[in-house]
């Protein structure tokens, strides 16, 4: 069994009332459970954490590699197109991720094409809503069960 961590970035605790034209309906609260079910379904533990605080996503993510997370599944929301301090905690702890968003960042504003992240995940999903998590996680668990132990 492996300990999973679903991070999400800054503003997407408003999910569900957020611009739900392009975010959707579902809550974090619903994603999350989602998440957390399929994880479980898969025989895996997952935990979940919002913060609209860099400091605090960072410091959850060096936790994350005390704790022996095996991956995670991140939403940099905001930080995605600014955050080289983020990307960072990424290198340093080495633990595999894949990125996920759930609009399409590239058919958005110009600001939003480039990513710190995308270059360094294991993938990346984007453009399907809350489905996106749940494909993104998906996609951490086919390549954890082929990564060597
Ligand atoms: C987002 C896309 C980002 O550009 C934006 O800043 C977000 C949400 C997404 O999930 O579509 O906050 O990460």
């Amino acid at each position: 069994m492996a300990q999973l961590l679903v991070l999400h970035g800054p503003n997407l605790d408003l999910l569900g009332r957020r611009e739900p034209a392009l975010y959707g309906h579902a809550t974090l609260a619903e994603i999350d459970a989602l998440l957390a079910a399929e994880a479980r379904r898969a025989g895996h533990a997952l935990h979940s954490f919002q913060s609209a605080a860099e400091h605090a996503l960072i410091e959850r993510i060096h936790a994350a590699a005390r704790e022996g997370v095996a991956g995670i599944v991140f939403n940099p929301a905001g930080y995605t197109h600014t955050s080289v301090a983020l990307r960072d905690a990424l290198l340093a702890v080495a633990i595999p991720f894949v990125e996920v968003h759930l609009s399409n960042p590239q058919a958005r504003e110009s600001f939003r094409h480039h990513s710190h992240f995308s270059d360094i995940a294991v993938g990346t999903v984007t453009g399907f809503g809350a489905e996106s998590y749940r494909l993104g996680l998906l996609g951490l668990l086919a390549h954890l069960a082929r990564a060597p132990a």
